[in-house]
C-alpha cells in the first residue's frame, strides 16, 4: 500500500520481531502500553492512562504516520512495544529521529539494545540516513544507556525543553552519523 509502504517488512532477531502494527494488535498494545512506568520517559503523545480509544487511533494512523517506518516489536508471539524513526525535510532529510519503547515486563534484559540495533541496521540504507538523532529525558538513564550500547553520542542538554506534571525537564540529545 502506498500509504503503508513498509507493510511487508520483517526483521527477525534474537528473541524478537519487528514489522507493522496489524489492528488485531490492539488488545496486546493495552496490555503494556496501559503502564504508568512507560511513559514517564517518553513525550506527551504517548498518553496515561492509554485508553483503548488511544490504541485505535495509534493503530488507524492519527498518532504517528505510517507512511514511515513504524514498527512493532513483537516477542511471544505478541506486539509489546514499539520503534520508529520519524524522517527530517529539506536540508535535514539526511536525518531522522528515533522512538522506541518496551512493555515492563521485558526489561533489563538486553533487549532494546538488540532491537534498536537490528533496527537501524534495517532502515540507514533504506531511508539513505547520514544521521539519527534521539531526545532523551533526564528522568531516563536506560534510555541514555541504549543509544550508547548503540554508538550514540550525547551532543548536548536542552535544558528545562518539557514541563511534566512534576516540573520542568531537561532533554538530553543522542546522535549518531553514518556513512553514506
Ligand atoms: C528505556 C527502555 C527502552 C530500555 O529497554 P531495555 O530492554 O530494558 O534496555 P536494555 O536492557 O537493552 O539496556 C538498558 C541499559 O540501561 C541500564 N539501566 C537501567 N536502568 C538504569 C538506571 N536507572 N540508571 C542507569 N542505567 C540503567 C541497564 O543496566 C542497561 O545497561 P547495561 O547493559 O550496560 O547494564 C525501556 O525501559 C522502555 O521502554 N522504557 C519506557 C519507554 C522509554 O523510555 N523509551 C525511550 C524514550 S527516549
Amino acid at each position: 500500500m502506498a500509504d503503508r509502504p513498509f507493510d511487508g517488512v520483517r526483521i527477525d532477531g534474537e528473541g524478537f520481531l519487528l514489522r507493522a502494527w496489524r489492528q488485531d494488535d490492539l488488545d496486546a498494545l493495552l496490555r503494556h502500553a496501559d503502564d504508568p512506568q512507560v511513559p514517564r520517559g517518553l513525550s506527551e503523545r504517548f498518553p496515561h492512562p492509554y485508553t483503548r480509544a488511544d490504541g485505535e487511533a495509534f493503530l488507524a494512523g492519527r498518532v504517528v504516520d505510517f507512511r514511515h517506518p513504524v514498527f512493532a516489536i513483537e516477542m511471544e508471539g505478541e506486539a509489546c512495544g514499539g520503534i520508529a524513526v520519524r524522517p527530517q525535510a529539506g536540508e535535514r532529510a539526511h536525518g531522522a529521529e528515533l522512538g522506541y519503547w518496551l512493555g515492563r515486563r521485558h526489561w533489563g534484559r538486553g533487549h532494546m539494545t538488540r532491537v534498536v540495533a537490528a533496527y537501524i541496521d534495517w532502515v540507514v540504507p533504506v531511508l539513505a540516513l547520514r544521521r539519527i538523532e534521539a531526545n532523551v529525558l533526564d528522568v531516563n538513564p536506560a534510555s541514555a544507556r541504549v543509544l550508547e550500547k548503540n554508538g550514540f553520542t550525547e551532543e548536548g542538554v536542552r535544558r528545562s525543553a518539557l514541563q511534566k506534571p512534576d516540573g520542568f525537564h531537561d532533554l538530553r540529545l543522542f546522535g549518531r552519523l553514518f556513512v553514506v
